[in-house]
């Protein structure tokens, strides 16, 4: 099974970005925490991050035929992003957004989502241990994928 992290603008500041909102951690040492959970239990795990739309949804379409599960902050552009949105539905692959802070206790802005209606679940305001409570839904939710394909397979056998 592989997951691919997809990590949105101004994440790379994190650890220096509005400490009071983001905490302290740095990105490469959530990635880290996420390694290691992903290695324990035969994940394999691959990481990227940018500060441009268009690379996400390059990323996404990236995504199709090669992973299992999305984890996606796509930190300001979730606001904003249809292109985003479109490349989150048209790949179908389950993802799971998450979003550090609670975006709906937030500026009115933040409210307007434009990607959850197309994502499998949402991990908000956990500050970094959300992409962990990610990493533990993904495996619960690919568990139970596999059970209904089994489940398929033994019915039409
Ligand atoms: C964020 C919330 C967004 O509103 C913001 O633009 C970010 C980070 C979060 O993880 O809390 O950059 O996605």
């Amino acid at each position: 099974m592989k997951i691919v992290v997809i990590q949105g603008p101004n994440l790379n500041m994190l650890g220096v970005r509005e400490q009071q909102i983001y905490g302290p951690m740095k990105l490469e040492q959530i990635h880290a925490q996420m390694q290691e959970y992903a290695t324990q239990n035969g994940i394999e795990i691959e990481f990227f991050q940018t500060n441009l739309e268009g690379e996400i949804v390059d990323k996404l379409q990236e995504c199709y035929g090669d992973a299992d599960g999305i984890i996606i902050n796509a930190a300001a552009y979730t606001h904003t992003s249809i292109a985003i949105r479109d490349a989150i539905a048209a790949v179908a692959i389950p993802t799971i957004e998450v979003h550090i802070s609670n975006i709906h206790r937030r500026e009115e802005f933040r409210k307007e989502n434009m990607i959850a209606p197309v994502c499998t679940s949402s991990v908000v305001g956990f500050g970094p241990f959300g992409y962990h409570l990610a990493m533990t839904g993904m495996l619960q939710i690919m568990t139970e994928i596999q059970a209904a394909q089994e489940a398929q397979a033994a019915d039409q056998a």
